[in-house]
């Protein structure tokens, strides 16, 4: 009986979020892009959150004819086997009404109408919502692919990924960690 009391204390005291690490843009296309990285960085040791920068600079506006493939993969064994979570949508959605990635773009300055550029997009200290989580998130540990084209011509924009974990923080830090 402690120990159920236990896992409902902590479950009320503390928020799940999603920690990613190890980002990695794995090909861009320069027909697209003249240039893409993707960055994680902590500021200090009393804060766990890694934020997530995303800097692009766009060759062609990107409108809705740009699609995005999110793939989530477990991590198994060692391996990264590809799981049934998944998420698709093009630009302009992603960035103007997705509520998990598209979300975190607004808050770090994308509100600008779709399409966007030709130009370069900087955008840093980004996180995902920890409300947009579901509470019923199938494994802890992978990682997040996700890959960009454009279905009309069948060509590869870009490519990248980035590990993630499921991880706590108590609420009463939480307050401050998210959206910086
Ligand atoms: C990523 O892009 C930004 C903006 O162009 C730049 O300041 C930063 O040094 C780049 N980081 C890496 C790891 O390439
Ligand atoms: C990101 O967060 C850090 C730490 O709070 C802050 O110093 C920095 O100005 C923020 N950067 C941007 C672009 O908002
Ligand atoms: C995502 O893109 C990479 C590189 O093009 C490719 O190897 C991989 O199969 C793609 N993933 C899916 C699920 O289509």
């Amino acid at each position: 009986i402690s120990v159920i009391i236990i896992a409902i204390l902590i479950h009320y005291s503390q928020i799940q979020y999603l920690s990613v690490e190890h980002p990695k843009v794995t090909y861009y296309n320069p027909k697209y892009l003249r240039y893409a990285n993707l960055t994680t960085i902590r500021y200090g040791r009393s804060n766990p959150i890694y934020y997530v920068g995303l800097n692009l600079d766009l060759v062609v506006p990107f409108d809705s004819s740009i699609y995005i493939d999110v793939y989530f993969y477990e991590l198994l064994t060692g391996q990264y086997k590809r799981s049934f979570i998944e998420m698709h949508f093009n630009w302009c959605h992603l960035v103007e009404k997705d509520m998990f990635f598209g979300a975190a773009m607004r808050t770090a300055g994308l509100t600008k109408p779709c399409p966007h550029g030709p130009g370069p997009i900087n955008l840093q200290n980004m996180t995902v919502n920890p409300n947009a989580i579901p509470s019923g998130f199938p494994f802890t540990r992978g990682r997040i692919i996700a890959n960009f084209t454009h279905p009309k011509t069948k060509t590869r924009v870009g490519d990248g990924f980035i590990d993630m974990k499921l991880a706590y923080v108590d609420k009463k830090h939480a307050k401050n960690l998210f959206f910086k």
